[in-house]
């Protein structure tokens, strides 16, 4: 018998009000791997309190490096490795642990990682964070299920990434930093956190170009200090509460959002008919529950994020007409369709391709989480689903979103978070 979180929800509550944004989840997790370049205390604000976050802390922990939580202030004192490996328990449960690598192999010399596996939408790759360091002199080898790189220094190279990886970038970058002369990345990821990281980087005393562009020069340098810094905002988070502002037809006020970051699903929102407001520190969708069919395609930034699709269906299966879902960048993340369609929403799955017909109503049903951005989807569907919808496995929300429950209770939706007993 074990117990687990989960969430009750009591549908049709029209959400009002506004709601903070917090730290972005993808931005501070490869900012803490940075801080294993170079001995010294950093100071990073705007921390979210997640789950992922917590998994990162241990990993540090775990490396030799001491962490500490004040509110959303993390204190990180780095110290000489003790150890340079990274354990499966820490990579099973946070693919994002693989951040460690770089800056372990660039500052050591050595680094052992274990291989992150599948997870619950099929299986990711890691080809090009192996490459990439490969192309900086590293050799790498996969030993009893362990990623063991070793390079006695790492020399600077010209990389061009076939497929423009955000995990990929951001630990080639970090090892780049402290290589032997100049790196090149071409196809390099432009997302936000990429971004932030770099920044993050050049304040500790890196020389990196073209920040911000899909081109980055590095030249590296023989040492790196501590620095502090501020999280961005989390634009996945912002865009799920502006869909559920639409879903409900709502009125929805964002604080500390960046709209910059937001472009494309903002564009997609007005399509489908929500009225979005910038203020000078505010990001606010106003809804009357029109919702016209919209067509997404998930791309690179600045396209339509991946990890807003499963949120964007929950919004289509209550719009009123026909729309299609394509996910190009991982063509088997749809767990959620089928939960979805327990709680009436009309889906056929093609492939990567999901064809939507929207419904009048959904009605409540237990369903079960099945990854983060799934589990965001089913929240929203189930803020307006007639009757009861139980979302259990909710742990996998606490990875991503802070204090989900509580952030939707002071909108006005009915939603708490109640202990199941499981019995296995
Ligand atoms: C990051 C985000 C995740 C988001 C994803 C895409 C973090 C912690 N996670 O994941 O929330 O959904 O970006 O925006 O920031 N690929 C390869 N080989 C590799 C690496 C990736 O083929 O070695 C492919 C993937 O299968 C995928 C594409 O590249 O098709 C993009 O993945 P990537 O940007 O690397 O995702 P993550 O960094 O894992």
């Amino acid at each position: 018998m074990i117990k687990m979180d989960k969430l009750v929800i009591h549908g049709g509550k029209s959400l009002k009000g506004s709601v903070n944004i917090s730290g972005s989840k993808n931005a501070v997790l490869p900012i803490m791997a940075a801080t294993l370049l170079a001995d010294g205390q950093y100071r990073i604000s705007n921390v979210p309190n997640l789950r992922d976050v917590q998994t990162m802390s241990k990993m540090l922990k775990s490396l030799g490096s001491s962490v500490d939580v004040d509110g959303n202030i993390l204190s990180i004192t780095t110290n000489e490795c003790q150890s340079i490996e990274a354990p499966y328990d820490l990579v099973k449960t946070m693919r994002a642990s693989i951040y460690v690598l770089g800056p372990l192999l660039t500052r050591y010399g050595y680094a052992q990682v274990s291989l992150p596996g599948g997870c619950a939408w099929g299986p990711r790759p890691v080809n090009l964070h192996i490459n990439g360091l490969e192309k900086l002199g590293a050799s790498v080898e996969i030993q009893k299920g362990y990623i063991v790189a070793r390079a006695k220094h790492l020399k600077g190279s010209h990389i061009t990434f076939d497929v423009s990886s955000v995990g990929a970038t951001g630990n080639v970058l970090m090892a780049a930093v402290l290589a032997k002369g100049k790196t090149v990345i071409e196809n390099a990821a432009r997302e936000p956190e990429i971004t932030s990281l770099a920044d993050f980087l050049n304040q500790m005393g890196a020389q990196i170009h073209g920040i911000g562009t899909d081109r980055l020069e590095i030249n590296g340098i023989d040492q790196l200090h501590s620095a502090n810094t501020h999280i961005i905002p989390d634009r996945i988070e912002a865009g799920t509460y502006l869909i559920a502002g639409h879903i409900t037809g709502g009125s929805v006020t964002l604080h500390q959002a960046n709209a910059s970051h937001l472009r494309s699903l903002l564009q997609k929102l007005q399509d489908s008919g929500a009225k979005i407001a910038l203020g000078e520190d505010t990001l606010t969708i106003h809804s009357n529950r029109q919702i016209l069919p919209v067509d997404i395609t998930t791309a690179v930034y600045p396209g339509f994020p991946t990890d807003m699709q499963a949120q964007w269906m929950a919004l289509m299966s209550l719009s009123s007409g026909s729309s299609v879902v394509k996910d190009e960048i991982y063509l088997d993340r749809f767990t959620h369709v089928a939960e979805l369609r327990r709680l009436g929403a009309d889906i056929i799955l093609d492939h990567n391709v999901a064809r939507i017909k929207g419904t009048r109503q959904l009605s409540g049903a237990p369903v079960m989480s099945t990854d983060l951005r799934a589990s965001a989807s089913l929240i929203l569907a189930g803020l307006v689903a007639k009757g009861t919808t139980d979302i259990s496995r909710v742990y996998h929300i606490d990875r991503g979103y802070e204090q989900i429950e509580k952030k939707l209770q002071g909108l006005g939706a009915d939603i708490v978070r109640e202990k199941e007993v499981l019995v296995i």
